[in-house]
């Protein structure tokens, strides 16, 4: 059974979902569409650079906008220097945030060189990382970790009792290494090891792509909250359905009208909000969300002709408006290994 809460200290999140950070994904507009379907305990903000913030670089700034509908919402923080990163979470928490989070999870080889999985290899300098981080602010810390560098250095149980006794007040897991990136499966095993180990609550994160996988995931690892990235991205209905699941043990799947409403109502609020990049990001989502829609590709080509905002608007209506009929009807799971994030990403 999916639990209903968990408490990180004082902060109730309820349902024990969460949406995984994603850069590139999880903007204060995305979180928001997420928020408004319902279902989804906590957000959290992708991850942030440090030296970005303290440096008050206005773009930086930029991803940790967030609206008051977002709480509870996390500011997920990267880096390398411990007196910055306290800093920067100091600044997370003056702008309002319910709790900061500690990305070490982040393969990129950018980051790992400052921070991220990378410093699942140097955990004297983690250690003091946690500390001092730990002492500059008053909101729950928590951590997001891979599993290790590589699988010969599966570290999470060592990082996570070392967070424990640092006063860290949960750990997500995606127990993949460093080195797998993406590929093979997430080893759950390690999420049920560290779970048995520790008192904090632990989030369990990895290849989550439906409510049952949820549940088995919950099942199999004793984990207190689930965290879901990818399948989010295609299915943003994931956590509305997971709820529905929890109380009913069913749930519905969109129909093609849900669909069309979402991609609309998503795509006139990047026209009304006027984003810099406006063109770029409906694109990304026309990628991601017209997976299940009758003749999708047809969809995304003409979303990928047009040159300007409205343009795309009105693409996407007259396609939807020569559907007709079909649009109540449930559409198929999309496939989300057909063309995950990452993979549009990169
Ligand atoms: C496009 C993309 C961006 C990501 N960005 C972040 C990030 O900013 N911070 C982080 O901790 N993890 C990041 N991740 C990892 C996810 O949070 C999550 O751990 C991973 O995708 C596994 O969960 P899933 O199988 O539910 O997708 C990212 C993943 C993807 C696909």
């Amino acid at each position: 059974m999916l639990p209903s809460e968990y408490k990180v200290r004082d902060l109730v999140i309820r349902p024990a979902t969460v949406l995984a950070p994603m850069a590139g994904v999880t903007d204060t507009l995305f979180r928001r569409v997420i928020r408004g379907l319902g279902g989804c305990g906590l957000l959290m903000t992708e991850f942030t650079s440090s030296e970005g913030i303290t440096r008050s670089a206005k773009k930086t700034l930029r991803y940790l906008y967030f609206e008051e509908d977002e709480h509870p919402i996390t500011a997920q923080l990267f880096g390398a220097n411990p007196d910055v990163m306290a800093e920067a979470a100091r600044i997370a928490e003056d702008l309002g945030y319910d709790a900061a989070d500690i990305n070490l999870g982040c393969p990129a080889k950018k980051v790992v060189k400052c921070g991220g999985s990378g410093l699942l290899r140097e955990l004297p300098l983690l250690e003091k990382i946690l500390k001092t981080v730990r002492a500059a602010i008053r909101i729950p810390l928590t951590i997001k970790l891979r599993a290790g560098w590589d699988d010969k250095s599966i570290v999470a149980l060592d990082v996570v009792r070392m967070a424990e006794q640092t006063g860290i007040e949960a750990a997500a897991i995606h127990p993949r290494t460093r080195m797998q990136g993406y590929a093979g499966k997430a080893d759950w095993t390690i999420i049920a090891a560290v779970k048995q180990a520790v008192k904090i609550p632990i989030i369990g994160n990895g290849d989550i792509q439906c409510p049952e996988d949820a549940e088995r995931m919950v099942r199999e690892t004793g984990c207190d909250a689930v965290m879901i990235g990818r399948a989010a991205a295609t299915n943003p209905w994931i956590f509305h359905q997971m709820e529905q699941y929890r109380t009913t043990g069913r749930y519905e799947v969109p129909t093609e009208n849900d669909r069309r409403r979402l991609l609309s109502g998503y795509y006139q609020k990047i026209l009304s909000t006027n984003l810099p990049d406006g063109v770029g990001k409906m694109k990304q989502f026309a990628c991601w969300f017209t997976h299940g829609v009758g003749n999708g590709s047809e969809l995304r080509k003409i979303v990928h002709s047009a040159r300007t905002p409205q343009e795309i608007v009105e693409n996407v209506e007259r396609f939807f408006a020569g559907k007709g009929a079909d649009g109540g009807k449930p559409t198929d799971e999309p496939s989300h290994r057909e063309r995950s994030p990452e993979e549009v990403r990169t």
